[in-house]
């Protein structure tokens, strides 16, 4: 089978001066794209921005024959947004690809969680997939052709403590991907979503500060850091670049990858209980076969998902003539 090439693509890589986006950028750049690689180069919380990082990713691909610019930007800002898509639009004249990852992370308990860990989430992450995507959607839409791969997470989307703002924003992205797909159909522009698992300053950050939540018993942790160190970011890149290529089939999917074990995550629907009269209590009373996954659907969108519902409607004894 030939090998899957980027010729011709552009792509945009958002927070791919270290972690997983610049390993994102290398793929892709290996395989041919031009590539522009966006970071503001902040700590893991968000501070101290800093322009080497994007600039060194950029040189490491020219220095191995790639193709790539660095852009400093941040995403967090309509303009940012704007101003990252317009470079990619200057320098190359089109834009095929938008891989969302920049990120940081606030983490803190729900009951201490004040707008300044919750705002700046909600503006890299989620407004910050906005602010970029929309901006090259308006360039994929003309060119009838495009493909994002937007960044959720398992701990955002599985949910975990000291995370809610992550969780919200996260959640958000996964919402949007699905709209996204459905309105990118008519135009060839898919848009995927990955969960990643990968040992970044991030995780590492992440590890520390769920450390104090729960006190792991050190034999545990040992055990943990094994595991950790098989998460190679790199392992988590080929799902994207499949996800940002032409072949890619699927569209508002997400996949959760780490180490070289990829998984699809999908939102499933039992086939739950029915009952024209539904009271309280037959909630209490019924919640077992409620939950029961047994002969559970996949509904593709909310079409789909009424029909089911209207099919237990039509099949109840209350809409039986007589
Ligand atoms: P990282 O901290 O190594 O990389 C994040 C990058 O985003 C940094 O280089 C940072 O400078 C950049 N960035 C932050 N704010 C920015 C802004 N406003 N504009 C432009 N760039 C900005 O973290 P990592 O682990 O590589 O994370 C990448 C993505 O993967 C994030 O969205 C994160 O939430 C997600 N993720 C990572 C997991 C992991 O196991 N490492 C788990 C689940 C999700």
């Amino acid at each position: 089978m030939a090998e899957l090439g980027f010729e011709d693509k552009v792509a945009i890589v958002t927070g791919a001066g270290g972690g997983l986006g610049q390993q994102h950028a290398l793929l892709l750049a290996s395989r041919g794209a031009r590539v522009v690689v966006n970071d503001l180069g902040v700590s893991v919380t968000g501070e101290s921005p800093d322009n080497s990082p994007a600039e060194a990713v950029a040189r490491q691909i020219r220095d191995h024959g790639g193709d790539a610019v660095a852009d400093t930007t941040s995403i967090a800002s309509a303009e940012g947004g704007q101003a990252l898509v317009q470079r990619a639009l200057d320098t190359y004249g089109r834009i095929d690809i938008v891989v969302n990852n920049a990120g940081i992370l606030r983490d803190v308990l729900f009951d201490d969680m004040t707008s300044d860990q919750l705002d700046p989430l909600i503006d890299v992450h989620l407004k910050g997939t906005f602010f970029v995507t929309r901006p090259a959607w308006i360039a994929m839409r003309k060119q009838g052709y495009g493909r994002v791969v937007n960044t959720t997470s398992a701990a955002g989307l599985l949910g975990t403590a000291k995370k809610s703002n992550y969780g919200a924003v996260k959640g958000g992205i996964l919402g949007l991907t699905r709209v996204l797909a459905a309105e990118g159909a008519p135009h060839n522009i898919k848009v995927n979503a990955i969960a990643p698992f990968a040992m970044t300053r991030m995780l590492t950050h992440s590890m520390d500060s769920s450390a104090d939540a729960v006190d792991l018993d050190p034999a545990v942790m040992e055990m943990m850091e094994g595991f950790m160190r098989k998460l190679d970011p790199a392992l988590v890149s080929p799902v994207v670049a499949f996800l940002a290529h032409e072949q890619c089939p699927v569209s508002g999917e997400v996949y959760t990858v780490g180490g070289g074990q990829v998984s699809q995550f999908f939102i499933g629907r039992t086939q739950g209980y029915y009952n024209p009269a539904l009271s309280v209590e037959d909630v209490r009373d019924h919640l077992e076969q409620i939950r029961d996954r047994t002969g559970y659907t996949v509904p593709a969108d909310p079409g789909e998902e009424s029909a089911q519902l209207f099919a237990s409607i039509a099949g109840g004894s209350s809409l039986t003539p007589g």
